[in-house]
């Protein structure tokens, strides 16, 4: 079992990783029910949240089913971040999560995300006193460091863990890489086998394949998987990895009938959250990855990302399902 200060995970946890307009309610609730262990929300701006700024508020929301669940925040104003915290709270969530590692430039000139790299005494002084200020755990994701020059992350991490951070997930790459290259998973290994760590160090970048997870876990020996990019549109790939870990085996695919279903709910799921506008655009980038692999698809795709309107994209649905019912997907 690992544990998130109070919170227990099974062994080998696998993270639903934060992502900007991906990491929604409908999407996080998808992978839950496909074995997500614990989800995160999409990061927030603790400056948008403490001037109330509708869409920042918005992202607070959280299902009861999607338990547990994280909220991210990320901000470089100690005062701001402290406000925001006491704006979080009142959502319930079971973990406060910092993020210390968007590479995006409009944040991290600000010195937030993974801008705070290049200040490591800020980094761990904010997080002690988000810390003293909530009740809630606190984690933090981060990268490995600035630039491949700036890898202190073994020190880092332990100085986090001093301060009172209750779990660590660790982008494999710095933040010169952006998302380029691979991602390296042996300072990640060693910030685990620092003797001195005893909170969980989740690794994160590049778990694309349920033999990749199998790697992070066994020969890297970190404490769980945080994923992101795979799960896009492919929230069976949390089951598949845990099969694969249990078993050795590969689960077979999804099968057409669940892609249709689970496009259907995470339409329906959206637009019941956000309104049609939104919910309808905002789904959109999941269906490449829902109908991957079909021949000739791209018709049927384009009539599911050019209507603004909810009818036309289930109406596609069917067509898909009158047409390609019976397709059988191969595996990976
Ligand atoms: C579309 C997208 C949005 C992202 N938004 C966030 C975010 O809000 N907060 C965060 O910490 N990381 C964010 N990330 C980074 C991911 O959480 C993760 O660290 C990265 O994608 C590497 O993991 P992967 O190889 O499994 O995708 C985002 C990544 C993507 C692709």
């Amino acid at each position: 079992m690992v544990k998130i200060d109070t919170i227990e995970l099974p062994d080998f946890p696998l993270l639903l990783a934060p992502m900007e307009d991906v990491s929604d309610p409908p999407f996080r609730a998808l992978c839950k029910e496909q074995g997500a262990d614990l989800v995160y929300t999409e990061f927030i701006s603790s400056e948008g949240l403490i001037r109330d700024a509708a869409k920042s508020v918005m992202k607070l929301d959280i299902y009861e089913k999607e338990r547990p669940v994280g909220i991210q925040i990320f901000g470089a104003n100690l005062d701001s971040m402290l406000r925001s915290v006491e704006i979080v709270e009142k959502s319930k969530p079971d973990i406060i999560d910092i993020n210390f590692g968007c590479p995006v430039k409009k944040v991290v000139s600000k010195g937030a995300g993974a801008g705070i790299l290049k200040d490591i005494d800020l980094m761990v002084s904010l997080t002690e006193a988000m810390v003293k200020h909530t009740h809630l755990p606190v984690t933090v994701k981060t990268r490995l460091g600035w630039d491949d020059n700036s890898i202190r992350i073994v020190e880092v991490a332990e100085r986090l863990q001093d301060v009172g951070c209750k779990a660590i997930s660790i982008h494999g790459r710095t933040r010169a890489q952006m998302y380029k290259g691979h991602a390296n998973w042996k300072p990640i290994a060693a910030v685990k086998n620092n003797s001195r760590m005893h909170i969980p160090v989740f690794g994160n970048g590049d778990v694309d394949s349920p033999e990749a997870a199998k790697r992070m876990r066994d020969e890297y020996g970190l404490d769980g998987a945080m994923i992101g990019r795979a799960s896009i549109g492919y929230p069976w790939f949390f089951k598949e990895v845990k099969y694969f870990l249990e078993t050795g085996n590969h689960l077979a695919p999804p099968t057409m009938g669940e892609r249709i279903e689970a496009a259907r709910r995470h339409l329906q799921m959206a637009i019941d959250w956000k309104g049609e506008k939104l919910g309808v655009f905002e789904t959109r980038r999941h269906y490449t990855n829902y109908f991957k692999g079909i021949p000739n698809f791209k018709e049927y795709r384009m009539k599911m990302v050019t209507s603004d309107e909810a009818k036309d994209v289930f109406s596609a649905f069917d067509e898909v399902e009158e047409k390609f019912g019976d397709y059988a997907f191969s595996l990976g």
